[in-house]
């Protein structure tokens, strides 16, 4: 797939890099691309990704990832000038406030669907914001891979989604409409409340949703 990455950093990089490593093709949008950080990244991934403007990451993209912190992610979807439309975007933001100590919108509206409102046309997808990026590159916890719990209105475009999450190891966990957003980032607060309020730090847990036969 033509993946583009909107936002180059803990989150971007480490999917854009993973994504390169399963023979996808990775075009970063970022406001500089020509930046040291975005070299250094590219030379990591090997010549396997490239950097450019959120326009042109989101025009080359058959699907494309926001990957931005909160507050930059209106104006990430402008600059990517409507060229999103009929697309998957798959939102990986959470709407924290600056000292981590919750979430600056939510449970009545979600960050996600702020997202499909500003990205008119574009089939919005939640998914990987439940889970620190550090564990990207290593999903299993002892012999049980972590969930990756995914929302959003189109069936299509999920199951796409969960597909790339299957890539890199992860469990992937339909939650239904993109509504379920509204709880997927509270239980990504809960995620980030453990890490660094709680001491358990950022590779040590995870969320799994476990199921039997009923
Ligand atoms: N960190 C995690 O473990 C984690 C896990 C799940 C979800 N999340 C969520 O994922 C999002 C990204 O987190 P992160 O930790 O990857 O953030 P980060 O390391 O700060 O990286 C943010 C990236 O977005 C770029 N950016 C900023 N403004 C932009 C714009 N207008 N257009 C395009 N790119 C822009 C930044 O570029 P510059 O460096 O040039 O500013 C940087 O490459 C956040 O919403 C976060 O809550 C984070």
């Amino acid at each position: 797939m033509k993946i583009a990455v909107i936002g180059a950093g803990n989150v971007g990089g480490a999917l854009g890099k993973l994504w390169a490593g399963k023979g996808h093709e990775i075009m970063f949008g970022v406001p500089d691309p020509k930046s040291d950080k975005l070299a250094a990244l590219l030379q990591s991934i090997g010549g396997k990704a490239r950097a450019a403007s959120v326009a042109e990451a989101a025009a080359f993209g058959d699907i494309a990832v926001l990957a931005t912190p909160w507050p930059a992610a209106e104006a990430a979807i402008a600059a990517a000038a409507g060229r999103l439309a009929g697309k998957i975007l798959v939102d990986c933001t959470n709407p924290l406030a600056p000292d981590l100590s919750g979430l600056v919108i939510g449970t009545d509206t979600s960050a996600a669907e702020a997202v499909a409102r500003w990205a008119r046309g574009a089939k919005v997808v939640k998914a990987f914001n439940t889970i620190g990026a550090a564990n990207f590159a290593d999903p299993r916890f002892g012999s049980a891979a972590a969930s990756m719990f995914i929302a959003g209105d189109d069936a299509a475009a999920k199951s796409v989604v969960s597909g790339l999450a299957a890539e890199l190891g992860f469990d992937p966990v339909d939650t239904g409409p993109l509504l379920a957003a509204r709880w997927l980032e509270p239980l990504a607060m809960l995620w980030i409340h453990l890490a660094f309020k709680q001491g358990l730090g950022p590779t040590s847990h995870a969320f799994r949703l476990l199921r039997r036969q009923v």
